[in-house]
């Protein structure tokens, strides 16, 4: 085992190094304050590591993401999302009788509690749907009381069943209560993205047959947005799963963390980003630069990511997908144009190259989440509708980890120091 000294205030103190299997180190500070009375200082965590996980992997250099040691690339062109959801839950790919009843287990979970329905009847039609789903989920642990014990193997594969099953419910729902039109149940009889596909855009008043080839680009992004380590979401679920809370409680907490601008509901600004450049004539070089101006708010939203230093292997997939399946669905849109326009000036202009900011899995999947007519503010539900099954997976190791203690990290406080209570007539006017 390799050892780090530090050498502080006249002592000296070996802490062991560790290494993971793919070769990265780390300093293992699990006894830093015992030994030299200091806490290490790291805000927004970029230098450490919260835990040990055998989930996914990520070289931000090379660009390179795996899930169980697969990698991403393989699994895009050959699995579906329930199996990749299998995958990274039970760390291996299912055997056809596994992959069978996993699959016969989803199916007869689909429906939500008739009482469910009623949640949605309390929000405004222009509610945004993270803020119902979200909502929805935590509600969950109200109806199955049975499935909230965190250490018992049987709730937790109900509780893990019933989510990834009510997801796509409980999000085409919350769409269909948004344009006030009647709830389409599941239709069992469909795979889980033409399912969903369904219930989203049928109607009782005619037949809808989902189009395979959006129900299989609507499965490809749901694999590549399915897990990616330690994120911001996905280190919410762990820090709320650390306290013993129950599932449906810390994948609430998940989509929330997710909602937030600079990570899920980067997609959402993505597309508005697009829409603004083409309502305002187009000028691609004029946005660049607002973007790189201190002085101005705007973000080209989709580019830069805390881990690649390099393209996000995600976006590349999806920004092949993109021409792959305009092209079959016939759609004609200037915003693929735009996002490829931006791409090219971005990654010639040295603001980004010196940066290392170059497009993440959000830069182009809204192109193809408004070619499959998916409404604008339903896209952060589907970068959520995909993570469910990365949340679960590390939800789960964390219940399982030897290491397994409360989230609470330290701080260094920086407050006032000596002040007393003063009575009220003695405080300045
Ligand atoms: C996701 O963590 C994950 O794995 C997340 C995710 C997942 O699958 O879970 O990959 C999903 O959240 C992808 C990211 C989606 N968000 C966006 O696209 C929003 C735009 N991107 C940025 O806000 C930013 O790049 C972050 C939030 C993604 C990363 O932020 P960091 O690592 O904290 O970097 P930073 O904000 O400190 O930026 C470093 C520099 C700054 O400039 P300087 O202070 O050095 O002058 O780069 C600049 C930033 O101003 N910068 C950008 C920029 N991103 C960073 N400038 C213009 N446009 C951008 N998009």
């Amino acid at each position: 085992m390799q050892k780090a000294l530090l050498k502080w205030n006249g002592q000296e103190a070996e802490f062991p190094v560790l290494e993971g299997t793919e070769g990265e180190m780390a300093i293992d500070f699990t006894k830093l304050r015992q030994q030299v009375g200091l806490v290490s200082f790291d805000p927004g965590y970029g230098n450490t590591a919260s835990c040990k996980s055998a989930i996914t992997f990520i070289d931000g250099e090379k660009g390179i993401l795996k899930y169980r040691g697969i990698p991403i690339e393989e699994l895009a062109e050959k699995a579906t999302f329930l199996e990749t959801a299998y995958l990274l839950i039970w760390g291996k790919l299912p055997e056809p009788a596994e992959l069978k009843g996993f699959l016969r287990q989803i199916t007869a979970h689909t429906l939500l509690h008739e009482d469910v329905k009623r949640f949605y009847t309390g929000f405004p039609k222009d509610a945004h749907p993270m803020a119902v789903c979200s909502a929805v989920v935590a509600a969950l642990s109200a109806f199955y009381p049975e499935l909230l014990d965190p250490r018992g193997a049987e709730a937790e594969h109900g509780a893990i069943i019933r989510l990834l099953a009510k997801f796509p419910t409980i999000a085409a729902f919350s769409y269909k209560h948004s344009i006030g039109q009647p709830f389409i149940y599941p239709d069992n009889k469909l795979d889980y993205t033409s399912n969903f596909l369904r219930m989203m855009f049928a109607t009782p008043c005619e037949d809808y047959r989902p189009d395979p080839v959006a129900a299989r680009t609507l499965d490809l992004l749901l694999i590549l947005h399915a897990d990616h380590e330690q994120n911001c979401s996905t280190s919410t679920v762990r820090l709320v799963g650390s306290s013993l809370s129950n599932l449906f409680a810390s994948i609430s907490a998940g989509i929330n963390a997710l909602w937030g601008p600079l990570h899920g509901g980067a997609n959402q600004k993505v597309l508005e980003m697009l829409e603004s450049i083409e309502k305002g004539g187009g000028s691609v070089e004029a946005f660049v630069e607002k973007a790189k101006s201190k002085n101005d708010t705007a973000r080209l939203m989709g580019f830069g990511h805390r881990v690649y230093k390099n393209y996000d292997p995600r976006a590349k997939i999806i920004r092949k997908a993109c021409y792959e399946v305009l092209n079959k669905l016939g759609v004609r849109t200037k915003l693929l144009e735009i996002a490829v326009k931006l791409e090219e000036i971005a990654l010639k202009d040295d603001y980004f190259l010196s940066r290392r900011l170059y497009p993440n899995v959000d830069f182009y999947s809204g192109i193809i989440y408004q070619a499959l007519e998916i409404p604008i503010n339903m896209f952060t539900v589907l970068f959520a509708m995909g993570r469910l099954p990365g949340w679960i997976a590390h939800w789960d190791e964390l219940q399982k980890d030897p290491d397994f203690k409360i989230g609470r990290p330290r701080q260094i406080f920086v407050g006032p120091t000596g002040k007393h209570y003063l009575p009220i007539g003695q405080r300045k006017q």
